[in-house]
């Protein structure tokens, strides 16, 4: 296990290793690694040869009133998990080597990037795709694991990597929960006890939502809306950003519900602005 902070070092040692006709699995970070982390890499480590976790805390994809200078940093311990679950290498990139000049050069998704998440956070998928983009062109030929947990930001990755023929591969994998339904983050962190218990809330509004369209028929993307809102309102310490039902592809509203679906929220507790989502297929459509 090797830990890599120049993007030079990190090409060179990709390049021999694919070389030498080794496969690249990549992983994407902004470390504070967790089991949901984790399971990206251990797919990827079973997948290919050589598996790369980067972890960059990227100021491109904060608001200016997010949590940036905040958001948790400890390498020496996200060095320790990835180690012992096979990875290879750490990309680690100190910030000057990633942006040693005023960033003028940006990567922007139209479209997918604009509702839900990107209405709530302008510019924020811009610095990802960005973000991402430098990454698959400093790791090079391979596959991407993303996890399904940040949905339209796997659907964002994914459209640009296809639009600018990026020769990286996007594997989505599968949201990891805590036993009462809540998404694994590294922003969890912030909860307080009460705001943690509150927080599973968001799970059960969305198992909520999809059984009222698989169970009980209903096609009306406005009552499975208002079903969701009002149970996450229904909860004190949450306040509210969206909760949605669209296309799994576009991220837009169908009427009549059909096809493949996914239901989508986000709301605050506290300081922590959480999302989730589940995916819902109508069948026969
Ligand atoms: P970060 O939030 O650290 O997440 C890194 C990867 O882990 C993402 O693909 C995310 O979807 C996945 N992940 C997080 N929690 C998960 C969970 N509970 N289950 C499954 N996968 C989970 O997403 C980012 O970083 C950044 O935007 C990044 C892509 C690294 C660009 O800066």
């Amino acid at each position: 296990m090797q830990v890599v902070t120049t993007i030079e070092e990190n090409r060179t040692l990709l390049d021999e290793a694919r070389g030498a006709g080794h496969t690249v699995g990549l992983v994407p970070t902004m470390g504070s690694l967790h089991a949901g982390h984790l399971s990206l890499v251990e797919r990827s480590v079973a997948e290919r040869d050589i598996t790369v976790v980067t972890v960059f805390v990227n100021p491109l994809q904060f608001g200016p009133n997010e949590d940036f200078a905040a958001y948790p940093r400890d390498l020496e311990r996200d060095v320790g998990l990835a180690a012992g679950v096979g990875a290879d290498l750490v990309f680690a990139p100190p910030l000057e080597e990633m942006y040693p000049r005023p960033v003028v050069t940006r990567v922007s998704v139209a479209d997918i990037s604009e509702p839900l998440d990107g209405a709530a956070r302008p510019g924020h998928f811009d610095g990802v795709a960005t973000v991402v983009a430098k990454l698959f062109s400093i790791v090079g030929s391979c596959h991407a694991y993303f996890g399904e947990k940040d949905y339209q930001q796997l659907q964002v990755v994914t459209r640009m990597a296809a639009d600018l023929s990026l020769p990286v591969e996007i594997v989505p994998c599968p949201i990891v929960r805590e036993p009462d339904g809540l998404a694994l983050s590294s922003r969890n962190a912030y909860l307080g006890a009460d705001e943690r218990a509150a927080a599973p809330v968001l799970h059960r509004a969305l198992l909520a939502g999809a059984a009222a369209i698989e169970r009980d028929g209903i096609r009306e993307g406005a009552e499975i809306r208002r079903l969701m809102t009002d149970m996450i309102g229904a909860e004190p310490l949450a306040r509210l950003d969206y909760a949605e039902v669209v296309s799994a592809s576009t991220l837009r509203p169908v009427d009549p519900l059909a096809g493949e679906l996914r239901l989508l929220t986000a709301a605050r507790f506290g300081r922590a602005r959480l999302i989730d989502n589940i995916g819902v297929t109508v069948a026969g459509t």
